[in-house]
Formats: structure tokens, C-alpha cells, sequence
């Protein structure tokens, strides 16, 4: 076991702050936020999505952050680390394992998807076709495996790549020009879905609550987005603290993180519901409405060859940040646990993820008609995180958090000019958001 010293930190402050907000920030943003949220009907599942955010998000984002500082150590250690060797408490971090695998499994398939759709924008296929046409194109990419599966491997090949680098030039210099550079690329699309004539059905379709609308299953939904989308109840962000030296941004990084975060997909939730409300396209279509409707509104806009390129090529480095989070968490484990070189273990295990995805890539054709528990495997790795181990572990850090490491964390985490909140903030951990979590997991569990 390698001293703290001997460990890489961040280089700087900003650095850590936006390694952080990579990892948050991805195709949980722009592509399943608002494709959760059409399938669950609007403002409602978005209102109990921002309560979760700010209610249970938020403190077990502290509370990651806190004890990855504390225990500068990978996901399984940190456990051991803060409380004591052998602690049992190191079977969430195994769990978190399980839960990057997972992920990481679909959300690379995913960011083949994106990948097609770079090549398509730089092909030109979307500018000057009818919509129709524009609808098609995912519908081709499913079709064919070898289009899947070829995508698929790019993106956890360049995963793979950044990773193998180590932290300080795999990570850091991403994430400095490109984040910002999503954000207003964004924001120039909210620019112009501000005058598309939809864009009144969609603000209210996005921040009126219906909750008639709203299932049990939903808002389990809406608490497991709430995770996916900080990258919380894995690991994750425990791992990222755990590269931090000090300890003083951990509130600050966590407020600036969350805020972003959710700012960033009311915005493409805005953009693509105008979209869909302009052009009368249904709002419930799934996981293939990012697809759909921004290349529609690409084909429209003057310059859209760039925009449209612009945009995928965007989108896909903000998700290689999250997708090289996911398998960080994995190498730092498996590098530190059992002392195997960095690079190796980097290859095994975008290996063994690729593999894995394998089956989710083929979930749309070959293995289309292959149900475990009604879901075929893309669902049911994402269905299996999202609703169930993410929540799980979330709840189970922010137990740790509140009853194993107790008042003097939440003093320590908060400072001294804010001690205030370090009661309330101790009592969330310790019995809200468990709660929150437990109620929504057992309602929700029996929907689904
Ligand atoms: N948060 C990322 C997104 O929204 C996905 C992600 C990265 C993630 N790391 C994670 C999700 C860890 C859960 C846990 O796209």
C-alpha cells in the first residue's frame, strides 16, 4: 500500500473543480435527462428531480468528496481508511465497482452513438434532408451491428487511451476549453429555441407540474437520475477526492458542480422540447430523442454543417470525461489494491468493459428479441445502476457519512464560518436522504 504522499493530486484547484464537473457532466445531461423526462411527463418528474438534487445530491456529493480527502484512497480503501481495516463498510466500494462496470458497459454504446453521429454530421447527412430522413439515421446505425460495434470500440478505445496516461495529462487538459465550450454551444442553441414557436408548450411542458402524471416508478427515476447524472453512489467522486491534497473546496466544488450540472440539462432539456413542440414529434420517444430532434434543428440553421458538427463532437468529449470517471474509478482500485501497473490494468478492463457492452450494443438488433426481467441488456444495465445500486450506495455513503464519521466530518466539511450547517447537513446524511432513497426504492422497486 503506497503512502499518501507517493499519490497524484490535481495540480490546481480549477483543475480539480472541473475534472469534477467532466465527470458530472455527460450523456446524462444531454441525451437521458430529457429523454427520462419526456417518457415521465414533464414538469413534475423535473420538479422532483431538482429536490433531489439539492436534498440528497448535494450532501452525498460532500460527503464522497470528504471521505475520498480524507482517505486518499480508492473506492473500496477509502471505507477501510476512514473507519477501520477490515470494516465492512469496504463492501460499498465493491458494490461501486460493479456499478462502473455497468455503466460503463452502455454508456460507451452510447457515446458510439454519438461518435456515428459526428461522422454523420461530418458526411453532411442532416443538412438539406427532410426530417424523415433525419429520423432514419439512428434507425440505420441500430440496425447494423457491425456500425454498433465499431462505433462502440472507438469511444472505449479513446476512453482507454486518456486513462492510460495517468491522471495529470490524461484528465486535466480536456476538460479546461471543452466543458465551457459545450455550455455555450448550448446556450447559442437556447438562443435560437427561444423563437421557434414551441418554445411556450415546452417551458411549460418542462417546469409546470402535472403530478398526475407522475408514477412511483417515475420518481424512482427521478432519485437514480439525480446520481447518474453527479455521478454519485459509485465511487466516483470518492476516487476524484481522493486526489485532492486540501480540503477546503469540497462545499464550494460541490455546490459549483451540482449547480452546473443541472443548469446544463435544463438547457438541453429546453433546446430539445422546443424541437419536439415545433415540430409536433413526440415527447416520449425514448432514448433516441437527442437523436432526433437536435439534427432537425441543425438541418435549419444557417451554418448548421458546423453547428451539427460542432455540437457531437462536443458532446462526445463530455462524454469521454464521464466515461474516463467511471473507469478511473476501476484502475485506481485495481492499481492500488493489487499493485498492478497502471497501463496493463487500463487495457484488461476497457477490455472486459467492451466485452460486456458487447451485449448492449447488440441491444438493438441481433439481440433485440433477448429479455432478462422484460428489459433487454442495454435497459437492464442501465435500469440496474440508475433505480437500484446507485441509490443503494448513495444512501449507504450518506449512512457512513453520518453516523460512522459523525459530527466532527460535518464540522470539518462545512469550516468554521459556515458551522452552522454542520448539524443540518449531518442530520440530512444521517436519516433524510437515506430515507428519501429508501421509501422511493422500495415504491418504486415494485412498478418495476
Ligand atoms: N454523470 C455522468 C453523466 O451524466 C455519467 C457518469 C460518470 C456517472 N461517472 C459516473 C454516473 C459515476 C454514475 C456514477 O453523463
Amino acid at each position: 500500500m503506497s503512502p499518501p504522499a507517493s499519490r497524484a493530486h490535481w495540480s490546481t484547484r480549477l483543475a480539480f473543480i472541473l475534472a469534477a464537473a467532466g465527470s458530472a457532466v455527460g450523456l446524462g445531461n444531454i441525451w437521458k435527462f430529457p429523454y427520462i423526462t419526456g417518457m415521465n411527463g414533464g414538469g413534475a418528474f423535473v420538479a422532483v428531480y431538482l429536490v433531489c438534487i439539492a436534498a440528497v445530491g448535494l450532501p452525498i456529493f460532500i460527503a464522497e468528496l470528504y471521505i475520498g480527502q480524507k482517505a486518499q484512497a480508492n473506492v473500496v480503501r477509502a471505507f477501510e481508511a476512514t473507519h477501520r481495516p477490515g470494516s465492512p463498510w469496504r463492501f460499498v466500494g465493491w458494490m461501486g465497482l460493479l456499478s462502473a462496470i455497468l455503466i460503463l458497459s452502455f454508456y460507451s454504446v452510447v457515446g458510439g452513438w454519438v461518435l456515428d453521429f459526428v461522422y454523420r454530421s461530418l458526411t453532411n447527412q442532416f443538412a438539406g434532408h427532410s426530417d424523415e430522413e433525419i429520423k432514419g439515421v439512428l434507425g440505420t446505425l441500430f440496425s447494423s451491428p457491425g456500425r454498433q460495434l465499431f462505433w462502440h470500440a472507438l469511444f472505449m478505445g479513446g476512453t482507454v487511451a486518456i486513462v492510460l496516461q495517468g491522471l495529470k495529462e490524461g484528465l486535466e487538459r480536456w476538460n479546461r476549453i471543452l466543458m465551457p465550450a459545450l455550455f455555450v454551444l448550448l446556450l447559442l442553441l437556447l438562443g435560437r429555441a427561444l423563437f421557434l414557436p414551441g418554445i411556450g408548450k415546452a417551458l411549460t411542458f418542462l417546469f409546470v407540474p402535472d403530478a398526475s402524471r407522475l408514477t412511483a416508478a417515475g420518481v424512482l427515476e427521478a432519485v437514480g437520475h439525480s446520481f447518474f447524472t453527479l455521478s454519485l453512489g459509485m465511487g466516483a467522486i470518492i476516487t476524484y477526492g481522493s486526489y485532492l491534497g486540501s480540503r477546503e473546496a469540497l462545499t464550494r466544488t460541490a455546490l459549483s458542480v451540482a449547480a452546473l450540472d443541472t443548469l446544463i440539462a435544463l438547457t438541453a432539456g429546453t433546446v430539445i422540447f422546443s424541437v419536439v413542440f415545433t415540430y409536433g414529434l413526440d415527447a416520449g420517444s425514448g432514448p433516441t430523442l437527442m437523436f432526433q430532434t437536435l439534427p432537425m434543428l441543425f438541418a435549419r440553421l444557417p451554418g448548421g454543417y458546423l453547428v451539427s458538427l460542432a455540437f457531437f463532437l462536443l458532446v462526445t468529449f463530455a462524454a469521454l470525461t464521464s466515461a474516463i470517471s467511471l473507469l478511473e474509478v476501476m484502475v485506481t482500485y485495481w492499481v492500488e489494491q493489487h499493485g498492478k501497473p497502471r497501463k496493463q490494468t487500463a487495457l484488461v478492463l476497457g477490455a472486459l468493459v467492451y466485452g460486456m457492452g458487447i451485449l448492449s450494443a447488440l441491444s438493438t438488433n441481433l439481440l433485440a428479441h433477448v429479455k432478462l426481467l422484460g428489459h433487454t441488456f442495454f435497459d437492464l444495465a442501465d435500469k440496474t445502476t440508475s433505480s437500484l445500486t446507485l441509490p443503494l450506495g448513495g444512501a449507504l455513503i450518506s449512512i457512513f457519512f453520518g453516523w460512522v464519521l459523525g459530527p466532527q466530518a460535518a464540522e470539518e466539511v462545512v469550516g468554521p464560518r459556515f458551522k452552522w450547517a454542520a448539524r443540518p447537513l449531518m442530520w440530512t446524511a444521517r436519516v433524510l436522504a437515506p430515507l428519501a432513497v429508501a421509501v422511493v426504492l422500495v415504491r418504486g422497486l415494485r412498478e418495476w
